[in-house]
């Protein structure tokens, strides 16, 4: 089995000091709520409508596999995203390997939905997908019937043999994993019964919002202090239109580049608020941002507002770890924000840094080394000693390594607008993963 195909070029790109940030940006539809629109939808009978949808690689990687299980999906002139359900149960077993390129949440969501349904698939991924753990979904979708050939340390290139029917349990999620969450659940979905998942740490609830618009019978209840989520199956989803809001993950990047650049006054429009996503705003208001939330609203069942976010001196503050699921992909960009900060900043608790598209942690303190700025890494996290509002040296010399990590890249971007010399990133490529804007509206914004 191979790895995906890889992208053709390498563009390499040096982000300098930069204009205030002025104006009013719209970010890209939210790549969690985009994923699962197009996998709901397509496990539903009849048509549905995704608008806002997020067209970057690892939600089209989503698309192309739905195609390939039997979905009809189309992108209409105008963005609408229209999709006709292949039904639940009916997926096709796909002829080609399903490539999932970089994208963790693909691959992760499709294996839970595939577990419950008597096919083969195989599934493939580029490098950093490829190194990444998946035998934290293979343990649970083993329990219940699928079984799966992989790497013995659980990785991809894996093939998965599905069951059906499959069997329902009750499943306490040994990581704070929305991921594992979801594809537990939806594994439960074509599984006669209640699959049942225990969350000792509340994550990221777009699938329980989402699986109950689309008609699924799911219940969220506590016990003993812990979330726990039932799912009864079989289902049988019906169609439903579907509004992506804009992407928190995406706007922190330019939350923070606003809070460093002195003179930046930026509007940030359509932002969604789910408390499960927003620590960031948390966390930056408490080092001392001017962030406000103008006209909250609710947009396709998510909390939605337009942030306004003005230069401000931030202050190092010890980061509280309960709040790490609310913000787990935010944490390369609020290291930047600590190292322009005045004092220290301490983050810990983050092991789960350590396997996303790269090793957060170690690639974040080796980037921000780079650029001049003071940290000190220990095994779950980072303590990073701000300037005061000076701006970095820059990379000068050297080129920030990005490990085909898209958060790394834009995150060392936003450091490079407050930098003397720039900071020079080998590879940019992968930001089209999840915010292909990203440049243009930078550029738009700093003018
Ligand atoms: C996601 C969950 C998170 C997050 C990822 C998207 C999701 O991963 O890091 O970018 O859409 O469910 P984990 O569940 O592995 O923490």
């Amino acid at each position: 089995m191979a790895l995906s195909k890889t992208r053709a070029s390498m563009p390499a790109h040096t982000f300098n000091s930069s204009a205030p940030l002025t104006g009013r940006i719209r970010v890209p539809g939210d790549k969690s709520i985009s994923h699962r629109a197009l996998m709901f939808a397509g496990l539903a009978v009849g048509e549905s409508r995704i608008t806002g949808l997020l067209e970057g690689e690892d939600v089209l990687a989503t698309a192309a596999a739905m195609r390939q299980l039997g979905a009809q999906i189309e992108r209409l002139d105008d963005g609408t995203w229209v999709v006709h359900g292949v039904g639940l149960g009916s997926l096709v077993e796909p002829a080609q390997a399903l490539d999932m390129g970089n994208s963790g949440t693909s691959t992760r969501l499709m294996m839970g939905l595939l577990a419950s349904h008597q096919l083969k698939a195989t599934f493939v991924g580029d490098a950093s997908l490829s190194g990444r753990p998946m035998n934290r979904v293979i343990t649970p979708l083993s329990q219940m019937g699928a079984s799966f050939e992989a790497s013995s340390v659980g990785t991809l290139p894996l093939m998965l043999h599905g069951a059906f029917p499959a069997v329902p349990i009750t499943y306490r999620l040994p990581v704070a994993s929305a991921q594992v969450k979801s594809a537990v659940l939806l594994a439960g979905l074509n599984t006669p019964g209640i699959t049942r998942v225990i969350e000792p740490v509340a994550t990221r609830d777009h699938t329980e919002r989402m699986l109950t618009g689309f008609g699924a019978k799911l219940e969220v209840g506590e016990e003993n202090g812990e979330r726990v989520i039932s799912i009864h199956g079989e289902a049988d989803l019906k169609p439903m239109d579907v509004v992506v809001p804009g992407d928190p993950s995406s706007a922190a990047f330019f939350l923070v580049a606003a809070s460093i650049v002195p003179g930046s006054d930026l509007l940030i429009e359509n932002v969604g608020l789910n408390p499960t996503r927003a620590g960031i705003l948390t966390v930056l208001k408490q080092m001392g941002a001017e962030i406000d939330e103008l006209d909250p609203r609710e947009v396709g069942g998510e909390p939605v507002a337009d942030l306004r976010v003005r230069h401000a001196p931030l202050s190092g503050i010890d980061v509280d770890p309960a709040i790490v699921p609310s913000m787990v992909d935010e944490f390369p960009v609020l290291f930047v924000a600590a190292a322009f900060a005045d004092g220290t900043t301490k983050c810990s608790g983050l092991e789960e840094l350590r396997v996303k598209e790269s090793d957060r942690i170690s690639v974040m303190a080796a980037a921000l080394t780079a650029a001049g700025a003071s940290v000190e890494e220990q095994e779950d996290g980072l303590t990073i000693h701000g300037t005061g509002g000076e701006p970095l040296r820059g990379t000068s010399n050297s080129r920030v390594k990005t490990h085909l990590d898209h958060r790394i890249a834009m995150s060392m971007a936003i450091a490079g607008l407050a930098s003397k010399d720039g900071v020079d990133i080998d590879d940019t490529a992968p930001i089209s993963t999840s915010f292909p804007t990203f440049i243009d509206l930078l550029d738009g914004a700093a003018r």
